[in-house]
């Protein structure tokens, strides 16, 4: 692939912008500056600088984010911010959507990717990637409700019964399941059918890929294996932590 060419299909802008970082000799391979905007590279293990800052090319991007209370899963966020704005812009320009959505007051693990096929297979009602969450409830989580729970509830607008899944009691008013759909409000509405009440919720897990020390507002790339993960195709059932 031609270096223009390269450095568009990494969200530096349109072609005609990277045609004018090459020849004002921003781009560095290998220690040279470049400045040819058609200079032949080879893709596999390529990195590359840009004004001093190291980028590695990357076919399509695969993102964990730590997601912080008060920012919305969407481009045009009114009351809040947006989850947009906690990542590098050139992501942005590469077209990088959130894999399905967290409210505003929700936290913890949140892919985002520019990869139509992964975003389906997560996100896709017949796939059921399952996905942890922990919470604080206003009342004290009583036995009848953890029975309701995993037996399968029904939600108002929808088809069948949403089900949790090891479910843990941490303490009194801290809960912790695993859900296998993706329906809006899901847990919220979950609880709140069994008769209390989600004061805050953390998203702990996707597939087998679990949060563990990415720190709140930060993202990571992720690895193939953690891509894996995510889908809940890790070998051996194998828990990666991010
Ligand atoms: N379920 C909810 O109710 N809210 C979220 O943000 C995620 C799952």
């Amino acid at each position: 692939m031609v270096l223009e060419k390269m450095l568009q299909s990494q969200g530096f802008g349109s072609r005609k912008y990277c045609q004018q970082l090459i020849k004002a000799g921003a781009v560095v391979i290998d220690g040279t500056v470049i400045t040819d905007p058609k200079y032949k590279l080879k893709l596999q293990g390529l990195s590359f600088h840009v004004y001093n800052d190291e980028y590695t090319y990357r076919e399509k991007v695969y993102i964990a984010l730590n997601k912080p209370v008060g920012y919305e899963c969407s481009h045009q966020a009114t009351h809040h911010f947006s989850v947009f704005e906690l990542i590098d812009d050139i992501l942005l320009q590469r077209g990088v959507q959130t894999v399905g959505r967290l409210d505003q007051d929700t936290t913890g693990i949140l892919l985002l990717t520019d990869d139509g096929q992964f975003l389906q297979a997560l996100t896709h009602p017949k796939k059921h990637v399952p996905k942890v969450y922990q919470m604080h409830t206003v009342d004290p989580v009583t036995e009848q409700q953890i029975i309701q729970l995993g037996q399968g509830v029904e939600l108002r607008n929808e088809t069948g019964l949403f089900q949790a899944t090891d479910i843990q009691l941490i303490s009194e008013q801290h809960l912790q399941f695993t859900v296998h759909q993706g329906v809006y409000h899901q847990v919220k509405r979950m609880v709140a059918a069994v008769g209390n009440r989600v004061e805050s919720l953390h998203r702990l897990q996707i597939g087998q890929l679990k949060l563990d020390q990415l720190a709140e507002g930060e993202y990571c790339y992720l690895t193939e294996q953690q891509i894996l993960a995510a889908k809940n195709q890790s070998p051996d059932a194998q828990l990666l932590k991010i």
